[in-house]
């Protein structure tokens, strides 16, 4: 069993504790790491002690209440032992706060005592608290050296709004106290994908625009709405999911190699990425909005209304965006990178497409074989696999021509690491956190990187009223998002 680790925080503060990111993914993930002895004993033995903050009334035993449910609700059968979950639960106590009044912080203090041996605060909170709760937190000397703070999105929706959290944040904890959390860099898949180009000597030759025609980046979900109609409408698919998910995978893929495997080496070469990201052109942009269609359910195709329908109102928010775009520096010079993502589309599915360019010169033209360039598929979600599409020879004696045609080479990651746990992102990310790990977590930097080019598209959109263009739901965008292809001579990956 690993380790309890000696950088551990001896206290986790979770904000928002009742809310549904605790219910769903942070207290399994708690109590996943519970499972496995990785925060510690009990707490009398010097264990993780969890203590739960929110608006709402509770005590200690509610909160134990309510965690028991939750872990009911989303731990898979074979987990729910009874002796492992009580333990779990007695490491729960709670407070409750008012993160708009100052006093409320310092009952928050007494309550969580000592913090002397490390404290890691998980903080979701609703945008117009932030400032508030930081300038709390400080007040009641919950800011100092021993504290680490984990944010979660959405950190500002522009970057003025983002440069003044961060502003705040930094006035009260130093950068390396930080942790900017984007659940995508806690996926499996996803830190897969350095080891894909960092411990393989065979793609690294060839990952740039010598051996590379383009690059394809898509995270398309089934799902609409989901009950966030405000915060939704208010953000749209551009700042939900491409300035943060997108762009990560984005610098992942393409970032120099880093020198080391660690916090400094790794955000240094993203950064240096993101800033090398070429402002997108009009003309290779799409904005769409579903409407009315049918989506892959549980058993089948099912009904559903547009996203009009869905808010009630009328609306001009993007609930998907397809984008153009070139990274500006040596490796990439003339490779397009196409990227798209959006809600109730044909799939849910996150991939990375690795199109290779085709072999100079095809020594089977006479034969009348034709051949397929090569290209590389990492699917993140929901399989995990690499496939590598290859040229192979059709068996037979080729009296009429040789047949070349396209097999991929699979490497199933499910299979190949079949008793291997798959565990979700936040417990990796909360793990870190709690241990003082910055790997997985984004700098000041990338975040600004990030927003700056993101403005730049949305003040496009501004100036040339760039509406959304409508797409039938369970279809893969508008028409529009393959012509962004098509007209290059390219296909999506569909
Ligand atoms: C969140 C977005 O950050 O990521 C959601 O706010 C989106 O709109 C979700 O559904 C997707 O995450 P995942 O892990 O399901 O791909």
């Amino acid at each position: 069993m690993p380790a309890f680790s000696t950088t551990s925080s001896g206290t986790l503060l979770l904000f928002g504790a009742t809310g549904d990111l605790s219910r769903r993914m942070l207290l399994p993930s708690l109590f996943a790491l519970h499972e496995d002895g990785l925060i510690g004993p009990s707490v009398a033995e010097g264990g993780v002690r969890i203590v739960g903050t929110a608006r709402s009334e509770h005590d200690d035993a509610d909160f134990q209440a309510f965690a028991k449910q939750a872990l009911e609700e989303f731990l898979p059968a074979d987990r729910k032992d009874e002796s492992k979950l009580s333990a779990f639960l007695e490491r729960l106590s709670y407070q409750t706060l008012d993160a708009s009044r100052i006093e409320g912080f310092e009952a928050l203090a007494e309550k969580l005592g000592d913090t002397s041996g490390g404290l890691s605060i998980f903080l979701s909170t609703a945008p117009a608290l932030f400032e508030a709760t930081i300038a709390g937190l400080a007040h009641a000397g919950l800011a100092h050296q021993g504290v680490r703070i984990g944010l979660e999105k959405p950190l500002g929706n522009d970057l003025a709004s983002s440069r003044r959290i961060n502003d705040a944040v930094a006035a009260a904890f130093a950068e390396d106290q930080i942790f900017r959390i984007d659940h995508y860099l806690g996926k499996e898949t996803v830190q897969n994908l350095m080891a894909l180009r960092f411990a393989n000597m065979m793609f690294e030759p060839l990952w740039n625009s010598a051996g590379i025609d383009h690059v394809q980046i898509t995270i398309s979900e089934t799902v609409g709405l989901e009950g966030r109609k405000g915060f939704y409408d208010e953000t749209g698919a551009l700042r939900d999911m491409v300035q943060n998910h997108m762009l990560q995978l984005v610098a992942l893929t393409a970032m120099e190699p880093p020198a080391e495997f660690d916090a400094t080496s790794i955000r240094d070469e993203k950064v240096k990425l993101l800033r090398a990201l070429r402002p997108v052109d009009a003309r290779d942009m799409v904005r769409g909005q579903y409407s009315a269609g049918a989506v892959k359910g549980g058993s089948g195709s099912v009904g559903v209304g547009g996203y009009l329908d869905d808010l009630a109102e009328p609306s001009g928010t993007e609930t998907f965006v397809a984008l153009k775009t070139h990274v500006d520096n040596w490796r990439w010079q003339g490779v397009p990178f196409y990227l798209r993502t959006g809600k109730r589309l044909a799939e849910r599915r996150s991939e990375i497409v690795i199109q290779f360019k085709c072999v100079p010169h095809n020594i089977f033209s006479g034969k009348n074989a034709r051949l397929k360039a090569n290209r590389l598929v990492i699917r993140l979600q929901p399989e995990e696999y690499v496939r590598l599409q290859v040229m192979a020879k059709e068996p037979g004696l080729d009296r009429g021509g040789i047949v070349l045609r396209e097999v991929p080479l699979d490497l199933s990651l499910t299979d190949a690491f079949a008793k291997a746990r798959r565990r979700i992102a936040y417990e990796r990310l909360l793990l870190d956190l709690i241990e003082g790990a910055q790997t997985l977590f984004v700098r000041r930097d990338e975040v600004e990187a990030q927003w700056q080019w993101v403005d730049a598209i949305r003040a496009l959109w501004a100036s040339e009223s760039m509406d959304t263009k409508p797409y039938t739901s369970g279809s893969w965008g508008p028409n529009a998002a393959i012509a962004l292809t098509e007209r290059d001579g390219r296909s999506w990956n569909d």
